[in-house]
């Protein structure tokens, strides 16, 4: 008799459910209260959805053991959802490790960026690189974060620029979303620099009058699906006007705005990304009071990047005044050729130590809030009944070793599971 039912994960020490009742985000209060259940455990049915948690006698009374494909005796551990980080560039060819030294020696981001090297010095690499090489690399990259817990990865492109190179880059996403287990939401990230020669006004345009019916045509044709539109909304990048029009033309044709802004320079990114409707902005170093406000009345999520801040030594994200002013406070890696970091534990790590958010703020940002930043909080970042079963058993009787402990995260992180299955 064919089993009823992919997964059980029995008797973890503690199960961490984050939130309960379909909550699609978490404010401060909710973020402070993660619902954990002790002695607990987890059932996954065959189309890869959470069909029950709870005590473990309670389970045990309901399921005979025989109904499993599979079982995880979770004694001694820790069972939490599958983590989401919510903004990566992971698409990429030719490593930065020479800026780094540079950028230890005191250059700043855009020192080099207007020099000719950061994301150009990345674009031309990426632009000589065949689709095969970039597929390869990208894989093996998500095949890291999946190692450190991650089961849902927004991507983006954005080493392109140029159309054709643009379209490689999403391709090699699309093959991904469609051969491997970790969830991907694909955005597209042409306005990530402005071309050499070109003024911001003549990208946004081209990019409006040429890119964006582009992949208009593929996702009819179902060639490739994006889910997003990215601005890296910057001085020196693209102005807040420019940003507006490439934001507006996205959503048109129905992407989720989810942007760049106030990173290196207040630009008023946050008070755009409310005013249009924007899913999330990320980075936030420079954001005013009033964008603090408008983003909470809004309801778009603040996407946190810790690594970012530290790498290039910048001003913390103000997350405490995010938190008590009702923004829903998201986390990502960044993982770009900057910010090399793949794990969402360190991330974690970092935005407790450096943005002085509690283990619990932590874990809750980068589960059901960076689901929420993708538009994917009604299946993913929680496990509650309905949801899908992604999950990560951690070989400690508490769950806050997963952000007590920092680095060695592959040891400490004993199965990843996505839709029931062991990755
Ligand atoms: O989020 N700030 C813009 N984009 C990236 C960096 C990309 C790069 O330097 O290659 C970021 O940090
Ligand atoms: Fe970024």
């Amino acid at each position: 008799m064919p089993c009823k039912y992919r997964l059980l994960l029995k008797n973890a020490e503690q199960l961490v459910l984050v939130c309960r009742n379909e909550e699609q985000f978490l404010l401060q209060e909710g973020m402070q209260h993660l619902a954990v259940l002790e002695k607990a455990s987890l059932v996954i049915g065959n189309d890869g959805f959470i069909k029950a948690v709870g005590p473990t006698e309670t389970i045990q009374n309901q399921f005979s053991q025989a109904v499993f494909e599979t079982i995880i005796d979770c004694t001694g551990k820790s069972v939490l959802p599958g983590f989401v980080d919510a903004h990566t560039h992971p698409v990429w060819a030719g490593d930065r490790v020479h800026e780094f030294a540079m950028k230890l020696a005191g250059a700043t981001y855009m020192d080099i960026h207007q020099a000719g090297g950061g994301i150009h010095f990345t674009v031309n690499h990426t632009e000589a690189a065949s689709e095969e090489t970039l597929y390869c690399s990208f894989k093996q990259r998500l095949e890291r974060m999946l190692r450190t817990g991650t089961t849902l990865v927004e991507c983006k492109s954005g080493y392109g620029l140029q159309l054709e190179s643009e379209l490689k880059m999403l391709r090699v996403i699309e093959r991904a979303y469609r051969e491997m287990e970790i969830g991907i939401s694909a955005t597209y990230c042409g306005a990530h620099s402005v071309p050499k020669g070109k003024s911001a006004e003549t990208a946004a345009t081209e990019i409006i009058e040429n890119h964006l019916p582009a992949l208009k045509e593929l996702a009819v044709n179902e060639e490739v699906h994006v889910d997003n539109i990215d601005v890296f909304c910057e001085k020196g990048v693209f102005d807040l006007q420019s940003t507006k029009r490439i934001l507006q033309a996205g959503k048109a044709i129905g992407l989720n705005l989810n942007f760049h802004g106030d990173e290196l320079n207040p630009m008023n990114s946050a008070e755009l990304g409310a005013e249009l409707g924007a899913l999330a902005v990320s980075h936030l170093e420079e954001i005013s009071d009033e964008g603090i406000t408008a983003m909470a009345a809004a309801k778009c999520s603040a996407v946190l990047l810790p690594t970012t801040a530290y790498i290039l030594r910048l001003k913390q994200p103000r997350a405490r005044d995010m938190l008590n002013a009702g923004v829903i406070v998201s986390l990502g890696s960044d993982f770009n050729p900057n910010a090399y970091c793949f794990s969402m534990p360190m991330v974690m790590h970092l935005a407790c130590v450096n943005l002085k958010m509690s283990l619990n703020e932590a874990l809750a940002a980068a589960t059901i809030n960076a689901a929420y930043s993708l538009g994917k909080s009604h299946t993913h970042g929680s496990l509650e009944v309905g949801k899908q079963g992604d999950a990560v058993i951690i070989n400690a009787p508490r769950w806050e070793h997963l952000i007590y402990q920092f680095g060695g995260h592959q040891e400490l992180i004993k199965y990843v599971v996505i839709k029931g299955k062991i990755v």
